[in-house]
């Protein structure tokens, strides 16, 4: 298949290019298309034909459900079906924006979009590019991040074009994606709001609108059982290279990331750090994700320096660990994911 590359400024949407893409989705072709979190894959989420199509692009799991996108809160009642206040309170504080709600499925909605599940994920991006896009191709589009399945999230048309060129229809580069990491995931068919995945809305952000607001128990300690997103469960947004994470005094772990570099000396090796350590390291690439207590810099960097591993033939990655505090929880959440839970202690 002939991917087709189309460029649009943020500020200054292309109307013809909108029309075009919107028209391909419609006939059941798959869209790339730029969100504020990281870029998604798109299909119409009424045709479980594009969902198929989907998962084979990505070579995704077909039990692996996808993320429903609306460009206006009251669609989702077309999405979903017994919708709680919880919903709408959480709605009317943060849509458009970075959060996706679970919610039961309506009865149009097909099997094939949910995996199999008799609940739906919804979202409405703030992305000028994303918004666009859905109204053009009839307000609903089923999209997963536009990654091939296992590698990381793409936060550049570039990363798209990487794993996917000549498997869809369509990329639409919109620029770099400012967030970085993918949206909040918080579960509200149950009664008892849960996060399923963390992200740029956080906790206490959820908390200040709903109250209490649990965390899924596995997505820091795989051992407590399986998570409740299905895409969790699969080693996610993982480089090629070996990577192990390592928490605590910051001292203590440059000591100890020096110690592993110097008994690699062979291997191909990199760094993450922050900028106050990263004049420690003698690696084949030291890179910092930017001031210590800043995760919102970090995170919007993470995905691309992990693709840089790869291309630089990157085997063994050290990680400096950083603040779990507030947004830090959904950046080091991907971070472990990353290292396939690989992570020392001092
Ligand atoms: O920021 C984002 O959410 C991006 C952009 C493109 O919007 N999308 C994204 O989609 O990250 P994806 O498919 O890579 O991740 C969706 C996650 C998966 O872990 C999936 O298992 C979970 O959401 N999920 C979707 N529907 C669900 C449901 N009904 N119940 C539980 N988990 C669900
Ligand atoms: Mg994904």
């Amino acid at each position: 298949m002939n991917t087709v590359f189309v460029k649009t400024d943020p500020e200054r949407i292309d109307e013809k290019i909108m029309a075009e893409a919107g028209r391909v989705i419609k006939e059941g072709g798959l869209v790339a298309f730029p969100t504020e979190t990281v870029y998604g894959l798109g299909g119409d989420a009424f045709r479980a034909e594009s969902s198929k199509k989907i998962y084979a692009a990505k070579g995704r799991p077909s039990d692996n459900p996808l993320i429903v996108h609306i460009a206006k809160a009251e669609d989702a009642g077309k999405a979903g079906k017994d919708i709680p206040d919880s919903f709408w309170l959480l709605a009317d504080a943060f849509w458009p924006g970075p959060l996706t709600m679970i919610v039961k499925k309506s009865e149009a909605m097909p099997p094939e979009t949910t995996g199999g599940l008799d609940t739906v994920a919804i979202r409405f991006p703030s992305h000028p590019v994303a918004a666009a896009l859905i109204e053009a191709s009839g307000g609903f589009i089923a999209a997963p991040s536009a990654n091939a399945s296992g590698r990381p999230s793409p936060t550049e048309a570039r990363h798209v074009r990487e794993d996917l060129d000549g498997r869809i229809d369509m990329i639409i580069d919109g620029g770099s994606c400012n967030i970085g990491l993918e949206s909040t995931i918080v579960d509200l068919s149950t009664g008892r709001p849960q996060i399923l995945r963390p992200g740029f809305i956080t906790k206490e952000m959820l908390e200040d609108v709903l109250g209490e607001v649990e965390l899924d128990p596995t997505l820091f300690k795989p051992s407590a059982g399986r998570p409740k997103a299905p895409g969790m469960r699969y080693r996610h947004y993982a480089p090629k290279g070996d990577m192990r994470i390592f928490r605590g005094d910051t001292e203590k772990i440059c000591a100890r990331i020096c110690e592993e570099l110097k008994a690699n000396e062979g291997s191909r090796t990199a760094v993450i750090c922050a900028d106050d350590t990263k004049d420690k390291y003698a690696a084949d690439m030291v890179v910092s994700l930017g001031a210590r207590d800043d995760a919102k810099g970090a995170a919007a960097a993470v995905y691309g320096i992990l693709r840089d591993f790869d291309s630089e033939g990157i085997e063994k990655i050290y990680c400096e660990g950083f603040s779990e505090e507030g947004y830090g929880l959904a950046l080091m959440n991907r971070l472990y994911k990353a290292s396939g839970f690989n992570v020392e202690k001092d």
